[in-house]
């Protein structure tokens, strides 16, 4: 059992399911059903202020997580495959703002242990380490410069054709990090017993065999 937490941009999405494909081991994407509560939530005209009802949301979620035929995920909410607008900016930004709401962190703890099964899991997220996996055998927190992050967000929009500027991904880092490690509701910190890792300048291939390097030693 491998936890990855660390905040926008550092990597770590991509660095998990590296490690994943590896080790031969599942993945868990916790982000992808954050972001699926909130797109469920406006999809369903919930306002994001009705905390029980987004708790509702977040228990009932009908999501699962396919792989197609060319290896590709695609990720199918309530029967529609809504793979590319998970991954948007506003429903980032939505999934932010309901996962500072304990109630809809309580409604998919189950749901996040369960992913857990032979031979092992690779959890991407902000609390693997620090609340839902606290028992995992080696916890990194990845982190970059938030300079670097915004770079390589901005790039991975450009590359989906997704028209936004540089300044605009830095502020929207910004205030992500600031919601997300300021709330008093599983903030965004390292576990006491994470290894640190900072990706800033360093290739994607680098970051992954470090942590490969990890799991073999422990
Ligand atoms: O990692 P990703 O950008 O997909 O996460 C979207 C949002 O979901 C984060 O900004 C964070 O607020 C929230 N999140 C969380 N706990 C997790 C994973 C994501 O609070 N384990």
């Amino acid at each position: 059992m491998l936890a990855i937490d660390g905040p926008s941009g550092s990597g770590k999405g991509t660095v998990a399911r590296r490690v994943a494909e590896r080790l031969g081991w599942h993945l868990l994407d916790s982000g992808a059903l954050y972001r699926l509560v909130a797109l469920d939530a406006s999809r369903k005209g919930v306002a994001f202020d009705d905390t029980a009802a987004l708790a509702e949301v977040a228990s009932r979620l009908d999501a699962h997580f396919l792989t197609a035929k060319d290896g590709a995920e695609r990720i199918v909410l309530s029967g529609d495959d809504v793979t590319a607008a998970v991954r948007s900016e506003e429903t980032g930004r939505g999934a932010s703002a309901v996962a500072a709401i304990p109630a809809v962190r309580e409604a998919l703890f189950d749901r996040q242990r369960a992913f857990r099964r032979a031979p092992g899991l690779v959890a991407d997220g902000r609390d693997m380490g620090t609340q839902v996996f606290a028992d995992a055998r080696l916890k990194v927190f990845l982190t970059a410069s938030p300079e670097e992050r915004a770079r390589r967000r901005h790039k991975q929009l450009k590359d989906k054709g997704i028209d936004v500027s540089l300044a605009a991904v830095s502020r929207d880092i910004v205030d992500r990090d600031r919601r997300d490690s300021e709330r008093s509701v599983a903030p965004l910190r390292p576990a006491d017993d994470a290894r640190i890792l900072d990706s800033s300048g360093k290739p994607i291939d680098e970051v992954v065999q470090i942590v490969l390097d990890w799991v073999a030693s422990i």
